[in-house]
């Protein structure tokens, strides 16, 4: 045990900023002011000072490190990178048991993925590996990751991002926090015409205005912060949203109902796949959008099981794709800039949201493939995308939506990688780089470098194509190569 232990605690690393989970809890909103934080084998205690700095109340315990240290209930409790480095399958168990038994609102489980490991490095070991200085590491499957913590603790674990799950205590917040991933963001309306009625009153009309952007629909007494401040003066709040709707157009608002209301149902449907809650454990607030959308809660899950059988069905899937407004079109799939995504049509948001609710946001990725021919979403990562004009590949995750048997592919070492053409095809209509990238690509085909596009799919074949036709890149601008 000793040995193990010393073994153990030499994979604990010293960090400069947060760990993965406690960074994604922080940005997930489920870390916030007034939480209280426990994390279950802190290492050294990097992310609990951290906290701390941000005013968190946050202890830890860590059998190498702060063996001494109380076990106690917190709001959220960390058990990040833990698992894998014990090598006893019955104290894996324990570990996980004792954490959710310290847990009051949510369990943050973090664990390393087979997609991390890199075989030239480390030995099989029992059921892991020994890696080259001698540390203990379990890698799991996303799905097998997902079986163990909700067979072993009776849960439904959310996949938060690969090898990242959060387990709520709490029915309707796990409910609240699944639909608020599918709530695109909306813009605050801007003002089109002037109504004295509305600018005297513009202070108290606020909370009301952020309300209905939030929620697409008029908000209960209970969910406004001072009700009163606007019933005074309209009388009712229906009458306070006419003011809105005619200095800001109403057209917008039909637009962020629908918004909203699909936003809604793709929650739904894809809350198939664990299982669809009853209406009674929807927060207090999902409730009030079901009955403001659709009739009834019956309506609604009919509705969603429509549109996840379409998402099914490959062939509507690739039509849907010919035919959407955003993103990079080809033959075998529709290619687009993850902030793309919120602006796909509702079958292709399920369809991606298949592969998000296995795998949960693949946030390093920044380009999304939606393969037309045969269900799979790829997510892709340039890490050049910003900078180059034609970034190339850094790696991939390929999740066919069949089998799950997902496929991770580091490119860094490829000789050859593929390279990104059109950028401007990927990025939203409004994007302030589109006419630069426009006037870019005019120039390369002018220069004949789209004429045979299936030869110049990867680096090498593209830059032989420049070298030919005498010229090079220059930032965004194509240039003549002084002879
Ligand atoms: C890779 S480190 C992770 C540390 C920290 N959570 C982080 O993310 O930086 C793994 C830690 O798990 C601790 N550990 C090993 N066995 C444990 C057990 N049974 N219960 C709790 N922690 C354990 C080790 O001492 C080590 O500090």
């Amino acid at each position: 045990v000793t040995q193990a232990v010393v073994v153990r605690h030499r994979a604990a690393v010293s960090r400069i900023g947060f760990s993965k989970p406690v960074r994604l809890a922080l940005d997930d909103g489920l870390i916030a002011e007034g939480s209280s934080v426990f994390d279950y084998g802190c290492g050294k205690g990097a992310d609990l000072r951290l906290l701390q700095q941000r005013g968190i109340e946050a202890t830890g315990w860590d059998p190498a490190f702060l063996p001494r240290s109380p076990r106690q209930p917190a709001d959220v409790v960390n058990l990040g990178y833990v698992i894998n480095v014990i090598e006893d399958p019955t104290e894996r168990v324990s570990a996980l048991r004792e954490a959710w038994s310290l847990t009051k609102k949510v369990l943050v489980v973090a664990a390393r993925l087979t997609s991390d490991l890199s075989l030239g490095t480390q030995s099989p070991y029992q059921d892991g590996y020994l890696t080259r200085c001698g540390t203990f590491q379990k890698y799991f499957e996303q799905s097998g990751l997902r079986d163990w913590i909700d067979s072993t603790l009776n849960v439904s674990a959310v996949p938060a991002c690969p090898g990242i799950f959060y387990i709520f205590r709490d029915p309707g917040i796990r409910e609240a926090h699944i639909a608020s991933r599918y709530r695109r963001k909306i813009q605050l309306p801007h003002r089109l015409r002037t109504e004295a009625l509305y600018e005297r009153n513009r202070e108290a009309l606020q909370p009301l205005l952020h309300f209905m952007v939030d929620r697409g629909r008029l908000p209960d007494q209970s969910e406004l912060p001072n009700p009163s401040a606007i019933s005074q003066v309209f009388g009712t709040l229906r009458r306070a949203f006419q003011v809105i709707q005619k200095a800001t157009g109403h057209e917008h608002w039909t637009q962020v109902r629908d918004q909203r209301a699909h936003d809604l149902l793709i929650y739904l449907a894809l809350a198939r796949f664990t299982h669809r809650p009853k209406f009674s454990d929807l927060p207090k607030d999902i409730q009030l959008d079901v009955k403001a959308f659709f009739p009834t809660y019956g309506r609604a899950c009919d509705k969603a099981d429509e549109l996840l059988f379409s998402a099914g069905d490959i062939t509507a899937v690739s039509a849907t794709c010919a035919g959407c407004a955003v993103g990079k079109k080809t033959p075998n799939a529709l290619y687009l800039h993850k902030s793309l995504l919120p602006l796909l049509p509702p079958i292709l948001r399920v369809y991606e949201g298949c592969a998000r609710s296995y795998m949960g946001a693949v946030d390093a990725a920044n380009v999304i493939k939606l393969h037309r021919h045969r269900p799979q979403i790829s997510y892709l990562l340039y890490r050049e995308f910003d900078r180059s004009p034609h970034p190339v590949l850094s790696a991939s995750l390929v999740v066919p939506l069949q089998t799950f048997r997902v496929q991770y592919r580091d490119y860094r070492q490829v000789e050859n990688p593929p390279i990104l053409h059109r950028k401007e095809d990927l990025l939203p209509p409004d994007h302030p780089d589109r006419q630069k990238l426009e006037r870019l690509s005019r120039s390369e085909e002018k220069y004949g470098l789209y004429d045979r596009p299936e030869q110049i799919g990867t680096r090498n074949a593209w830059l032989d194509l420049l070298a030919q036709k005498g010229v090079r890149h220059a930032g965004h601008r194509l240039v003549k190569r002084k002879s």
